[in-house]
């Protein structure tokens, strides 16, 4: 994700809205931190920070609450838009459908499917979805794809 939103920023002319919605368990999972400073201060970026319930500090001032529920209060808009999430499979599970509600079409909504890779350049046979290979074919799909796949990803 970093190397997606370092490319958007190089090319910021390029797009319209950038929203950079960020969870972690707790704030000293937090990575990059410096970075995420500098991604607050720009004033063509929104960078919403959240950390699970619990996870916060006593200074904390980003949101508190998981991913899901948190692109669902920010609500960012769908029209001419693409989502892309990654982080833990329970969480992209429960993004893709607040992403859904918002509007965006399975085509416009990305993830990776990356965590399913083990050599990574097609001999080991363990990232297959169906006849699809994670590592030669992805690890990047779009919602619509991964409907297309079996349901054992
Ligand atoms: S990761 Fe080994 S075949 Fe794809």
């Amino acid at each position: 994700m970093r190397c997606v939103i370092w490319n958007a920023l190089d090319l910021r002319d390029n797009f319209k809205d950038v929203t950079i919605i960020y969870g972690a368990r707790t704030v000293k999972d937090l990575v990059y931190k410096e970075e995420l400073k500098d991604w607050e201060l720009r004033k063509d970026v929104k960078l919403i920070t959240t950390v699970d319930p619990g996870g916060e500090s006593p200074d904390w001032r980003g949101e508190i609450g998981f991913v899901p529920t948190i692109v669902e209060k920010i609500a960012p808009s769908s029209k001419d838009t693409v989502a892309i999430v990654c982080g833990p499979p329970v969480m992209i599970k429960y993004t893709f459908p607040v992403l859904a509600k918002l509007g965006f079409a399975d085509e416009n909504i990305y993830t990776t499917l990356e965590n399913r890779m083990k050599c990574g350049f097609g001999k080991c046979g363990r990232c297959n979805v169906g006849k699809v290979y994670v590592c030669k074919d992805g690890p990047v799909f779009t919602l619509a794809q991964l409907k297309e796949l079996p349901d054992e990803y």
